[in-house]
């Protein structure tokens, strides 16, 4: 059986979806349940719904063979894990962001509120920037409101947030959208089934 983590919320249910359209999905699975775990005997398929930052654990410990992230999620968690494909969903920006009218005073370390203390530290340190995280786990947007940080680093998709909290984008860091990631041992000796996932997850999304 394959084996895949799937991130439960907005994103899990994106994907799951479009693992429904290319044939793969079982009965009950994306519906909202208490229960974790599926099987898909038709397709030799297990899902597993996980907190999404978890993903790349599971998969990179090998608790599944294969699951599907954000590439924000990915990069902060470090795995060492293979990315087999672009899902092209859940596109976002990972940026900073500020006040409007906010300006930099570089006699002293930027305060950065953010939930991707390792993304951040890699992006303000190639610009030579010293910065004080302050690590949250959500509303990062209230940060700067409130006089916590100087600036956020987070993920931007419609600009609503930042929009309906007076702030607006300074810098942007890097793309994001989901990826179809695997255990790297998996990838060696379960090549036909997760090229076959990939194939038909490609195939969905040419559609
Ligand atoms: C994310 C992100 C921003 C928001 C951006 O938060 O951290 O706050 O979405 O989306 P927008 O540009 O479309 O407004 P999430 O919904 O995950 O909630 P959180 O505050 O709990 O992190």
């Amino acid at each position: 059986m394959l084996r895949i983590a799937l991130p439960k919320g907005r994103l899990g249910e994106k994907i799951y979806k479009l693992l429904d359209e290319c044939g793969y999905g079982c009965e009950g699975c994306g519906e909202n349940s208490r229960k974790l775990v599926f099987r898909d005997e038709k397709n030799g398929v297990s899902y597993f719904w996980v907190k999404p930052a978890d993903v790349p654990v599971y998969v990179s410990m090998g608790a599944a063979d294969v699951g599907f992230a954000g590439k924000d999620v990915i990069d902060e968690a470090g795995e060492d894990v293979y990315e087999l494909c672009d899902l092209k969903t859940g596109v976002c920006k990972m940026c900073v962001a500020a006040k409007k009218g906010f300006e930099d005073d570089f006699s002293r370390p930027l305060r950065v509120a953010t939930k991707f203390p390792r993304c951040a530290e890699r992006h303000f340190s190639q610009k030579g920037r010293q910065i004080e995280i302050i690590k949250l786990h959500g509303s990062i947007e209230l940060a700067p409101v409130l006089g916590l940080s100087d600036v956020i680093f987070d993920i931007v998709e419609t600009g609503t947030t930042l929009k309906e909290n007076g702030l607006e984008v300074i810098e942007e860091a890097f793309p994001v959208s989901a990826r179809l990631i695997c255990n790297k041992a998996v990838y060696g000796f379960a090549r036909g089934e997760t090229d076959e996932l990939k194939r038909r997850l490609e195939g969905a999304l040419k559609r």
